[in-house]
């Protein structure tokens, strides 16, 4: 049988990773984060000198793109290939490229697939997807369905604390870049029919974490 879905989607910085990450540990489900995909096909293309921002030139190294990722919540990495680029794909230079790279309609079927055989064959009795489409497209028949929100503030203020190598201005400034690009091919802002939306801007980690957990029980 199919592992049961539980599908979260958001923008960034709305805790949507570490949330989903600790409510898969709770549940005993795996965890499939669909943003560290394009991301580490980001990561490849710069690898490969590509120019991210050309589809064509992206398209060319799709079909070397050795993706892997272990679902376990407890030994979350990311892989191209024989490397584990579980670090090197938040380093700003990646953030900044992936929009160009997941714009590319062929490229969003292709990862698609990918995703859907990773959480056929992933042996959980349920998996936990965040990404940004997960509700309306990968799994729209999801039993759980989660649009994870916080205000712009709260959100790059969160980011801030993340990423070290920046000042504060220019994360809450690459941050917005990314939702504006992002937001031109999935809309993330606001739910479809039948998504719970949980807003997190008031509420500290263990609060969202619980609060997701409550939707979940409803849904299942
Ligand atoms: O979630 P995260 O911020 O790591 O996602 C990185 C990027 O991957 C996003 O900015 C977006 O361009 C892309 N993405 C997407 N669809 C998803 C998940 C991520 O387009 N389901």
């Amino acid at each position: 049988t199919q592992p049961v879905v539980v599908a979260i989607d958001g923008p960034a910085g709305s805790g949507k990773s570490s949330v989903s990450k600790q409510v898969a540990r709770r549940l005993g489900y795996g965890y499939l984060d669909t943003g560290a995909a394009y991301r580490a096909l980001a990561w490849h293309a710069l690898e490969h000198g590509v120019d991210t921002s050309d589809a064509s030139s992206v398209l060319d190294v799709v079909g070397d793109f050795a993706f892997g990722i272990a679902l376990d919540p407890d030994a979350y990495s990311v892989w191209v290939g024989e490397t584990d680029v579980t670090r090197a794909i938040r380093e700003p230079r990646v953030s900044d490229a992936v929009s160009g790279v997941a714009r590319v309609p062929a490229v969003r079927q292709s990862v698609n697939a990918m995703f859907r055989s990773l959480v056929a064959g992933s042996g959980y009795a349920g998996v936990v997807i965040e990404g940004r489409d997960i509700t309306t497209v990968v799994a729209p028949d999801a039993p759980v369905r989660i649009l994870l929100t916080a205000a712009p503030e709260v959100r790059a203020a969160r980011r801030v604390g993340e990423v070290v190598s920046q000042d504060a201005a220019s994360v809450a400034a690459a941050l917005h870049r990314r939702d504006a690009a992002d937001s031109t091919v999935v809309d993330f802002m606001s739910a479809a029919p039948g998504v719970v939306v949980v807003d997190s801007t008031q509420l500290d980690f263990e609060g969202t974490v619980d609060a997701v957990l409550a939707v979940v029980r409803e849904g299942l």
